[in-house]
């Protein structure tokens, strides 16, 4: 399935004019259970991300390979030294936890909560409603099912209480609702919204995940957030009409797939204005593809495409880092090797969009992040 994504807007090397650094008031990141714990030294490097992140009270994140984890030794290694928050990439979507219904395999993404425990990480729980990577007994396409409305509701409710009871006082931020809407700013026709017979479906669920464990921090999720334009204001309203229902949403997390193709999003004002609804608001799922060759996926057809990424990658750190409400920052994996990118984004191809290479080393991109925390951690506004 493809994406329909902005028209392209600005050349490629408008992205090289970098974006205006400048840093808020004070901020600590939301609720951090793991600051409570009695901490031993750290086993990380000090100028690895997460020790230059954690001076500015912000948490850098990756989204996490279960298949990688505790197998790949180099890739454990940095997923342990970089990062200070993970997110499992598939091993908590319902497809996963619950493919045959009523039995639940929660091994994988147990095996991630316990790895972020020991490695002093918080877990973004991901994703507990959304029209894709559903079981098959459920829904093949995310907008058909065999069942019947109130079973349907039925089991939303008992999958909403059974996935956060499971891993309650382990995960930090839920995305509770993801993707419910299109680039047109209209509510998606899924199997939620034709049961409830509208986006009722959507305050529901954060009430349940609430019951089911009042300390998480519950986040709307979605793509292309970062643009003003019709999606944006449409979650916008929605999050607005949630909280005058007193629906407990705790903040909008902006995914961040982002492309040279396009210009390069108003994502500043968009955390800004989300964030004045008080709301927290995250970067959950970054990535900067550029276009590649077809028979190698992860090489810029274009030898200057990687200073674009740079700058890419530099803005949308500083968008985080200026606005106070921002609590985390999260790439959508490190290692080009294992980015969702090329396969997804094929025609025309697309690739090298993490900050590591294909061989796990760290990338020019990667030392753009690096220097733009170590100097918010020399700002004296933040942290
Ligand atoms: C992607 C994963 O990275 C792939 O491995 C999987 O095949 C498809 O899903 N938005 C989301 C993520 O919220 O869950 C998606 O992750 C990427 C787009």
């Amino acid at each position: 399935m493809r994406r329909p994504w902005l028209p392209l807007a600005v050349a490629t090397a408008t992205a090289l004019l970098g974006g205006q650094l400048a840093f808020a008031g004070s901020a600590t990141a939301g609720s951090d259970p793991v600051a409570a714990k009695p901490s031993p030294a750290p086993a990380y490097p000090a100028d690895s991300l997460r020790a230059l992140a954690a001076r500015v009270g912000l948490r850098i994140g990756t989204a996490v390979n279960a298949d990688e984890l505790g197998s790949n030794e180099k890739y454990t290694q940095i997923t342990a030294e970089q990062f200070s928050s993970v997110t499992a990439e598939n091993a908590m979507k319902w497809a996963e936890v619950e493919a045959v219904r009523g039995t639940y395999t929660w091994e994988k993404a147990d095996q991630l909560v316990a790895f972020a425990e020991k490695n002093r990480q918080l877990v973004r729980g991901h994703t507990l409603l959304w029209h894709n990577q559903l079981p098959a007994w459920l829904s093949t396409d995310g907008y058909t099912t065999t069942l019947s409305n109130e079973e349907v509701k039925a089991v939303l409710k008992e999958h909403i209480f059974a996935q956060v009871r499971h891993f309650k006082g382990d995960i930090w931020q839920w995305d509770v609702v993801n993707e419910a809407f299109d680039d047109n700013g209209q509510p998606r026709q899924t199997i939620w919204y034709k049961a409830w017979g509208g986006t009722g479906y959507i305050a529901d669920a954060f009430r349940w995940a609430h019951q089911a464990d009042p300390k998480a921090l519950l986040f709307y999720n979605d793509y292309n957030l970062e643009f003003t334009g019709p999606k944006s204001n449409a979650v916008y309203e929605l999050v607005k009409s949630l909280k005058a229902q007193r629906v407990p949403i705790h903040g909008v997390g902006f995914q961040g797939h982002l492309s040279t193709q396009y210009g390069y999003p108003d994502l500043l004002s968009n955390l800004e204005r989300f964030a004045a609804l008080g709301q927290k608001v995250a970067l959950t799922e970054v990535d900067v593809r550029t276009l590649t060759k077809p028979d190698a996926v992860n090489v810029p057809v274009d030898a200057l495409a990687p200073y674009a990424q740079e700058s890419y990658w530099s803005r949308s750190l500083k968008a985080c880092l200026a606005v106070r409400a921002c609590i985390s920052f999260t790439p959508w994996g490190f290692g080009d090797s294992y980015s969702w990118v090329p396969g997804w984004f094929d025609d025309p191809q697309a690739g090298a969009a993490l900050i590591y290479d294909e061989q796990l080393n760290p990338k020019g991109q990667y030392h753009v992040l690096q220097q733009d925390l170590a100097l918010a951690a020399g700002a004296p506004h933040r942290g």
